[in-house]
């Protein structure tokens, strides 16, 4: 058995359920690298998590996951802290951020903002740091999900919804979009079974992700609607259960909730499709030409 810390990366770390699990990824002594788009938030939480263990390597680093080229920096970023800190691989990443804008907002870049902040910096983030986990022992990658992600199919003419947004259809179209690329992805790591995906859907959390959105509306829908959830601390033990699990090496499930397997969105399993979606967001992300 591996005796080193492990090393995780969790986007959107400074609040709701990415914080909870950087908190219980830290008392359980591993090493985090919290990510943030806010420098406040990201030092109140680095204060806090730092009191809980000494004894890990924390940080948190800037970037607004909106914007690709922060995305790109960001991995080098990472890449030069794992090795201030003398550490030799990543054992995992978390593609945890993102948002419900009520209103859609284009990137300086030309992408629908929550297209690239939900699904395309989670695609691009893992391209770039897959290389850091070749050589961990049992690495894991989780985009969390949601049971939105059942109730869509992908608008293939018009991906980011420019044509037709709505924020709840915008929305479980990135959810479908994150278990689409991690079934890919699983399929494409057949050469690194060191690797595993999995999309975490981790149910109602009562988190403020319903009121960051810009609308009076959707704040007094969300404020009714998340006294149902748990805690982000119940929501979080699932993930972390994802990334520690040594039994999960072996799984070909691909998507979990409350520590257990479930069936996806049929959608989400069509091969052709993931080739499709995989092939499109490279081109997005400029990886291939
Ligand atoms: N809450 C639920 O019921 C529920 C249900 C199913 C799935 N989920 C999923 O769970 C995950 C976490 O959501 P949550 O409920 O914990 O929401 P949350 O509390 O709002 O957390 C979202 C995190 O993403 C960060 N973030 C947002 N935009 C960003 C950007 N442009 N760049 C960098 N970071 C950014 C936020 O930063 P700030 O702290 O600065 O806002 C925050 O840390 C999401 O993927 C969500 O879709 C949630």
């Amino acid at each position: 058995m591996d005796s080193l810390p492990k090393t995780f990366v969790v986007t959107g770390a400074t609040s709701g359920i990415g914080l909870a699990l950087a908190r219980q990824l830290v008392a359980q002594g591993s090493n985090v690298i919290g990510i943030g788009r806010s420098a406040e938030r990201c030092w109140h939480a680095q204060q806090v998590l730092s009191k809980i263990n000494p004894h890990v390597h924390l940080t948190y680093l800037l970037a607004d996951l909106s914007l690709l080229v922060q995305v790109r920096q960001l991995a080098q970023q990472i890449k030069q802290q794992l090795t201030s800190w003398y550490v030799a691989y990543l054992d995992g990443l978390v593609n945890n951020a993102a948002i419900l804008p009520f209103h859609q907002t284009t990137t300086v870049e030309g992408f629908d903002t929550q297209w690239a902040v939900n699904y395309l910096s989670g695609f691009l983030l893992t391209n770039l740091l897959l290389p850091s986990m070749h050589a961990a022992p049992a690495a894991r990658i989780i985009s969390v999900s949601s049971a939105s992600h059942y109730h869509t199919y992908l608008h293939w003419h018009d991906l980011q919804l420019f044509h037709s947004y709505n924020p709840l259809r915008a929305y479980k179209h990135t959810k479908l979009a994150q278990v689409l690329f991690i079934h890919e992805l699983n399929r494409r790591l057949h050469d690194h079974p060191n690797i595993k995906a999995f999309a975490a859907d981790p149910g109602l959390v009562n988190t403020d992700i319903g009121l960051k959105g810009n609308s009076l509306f959707m704040d007094w829908i969300w404020k009714l609607r998340r006294r149902g959830g748990v805690s982000p601390g119940e929501a979080a033990r699932g993930i972390a259960f994802l990334l520690l699990d040594p039994d999960l090496q072996n799984s070909n499930q691909i998507y979990w909730r409350d520590s257990r397997p479930q069936s996806p969105n049929p959608r989400a399993l069509n091969l052709r499709d993931g080739e499709r979606l995989w092939d499109i967001s490279s081109r997005m992300m400029k990886l291939i030409s």
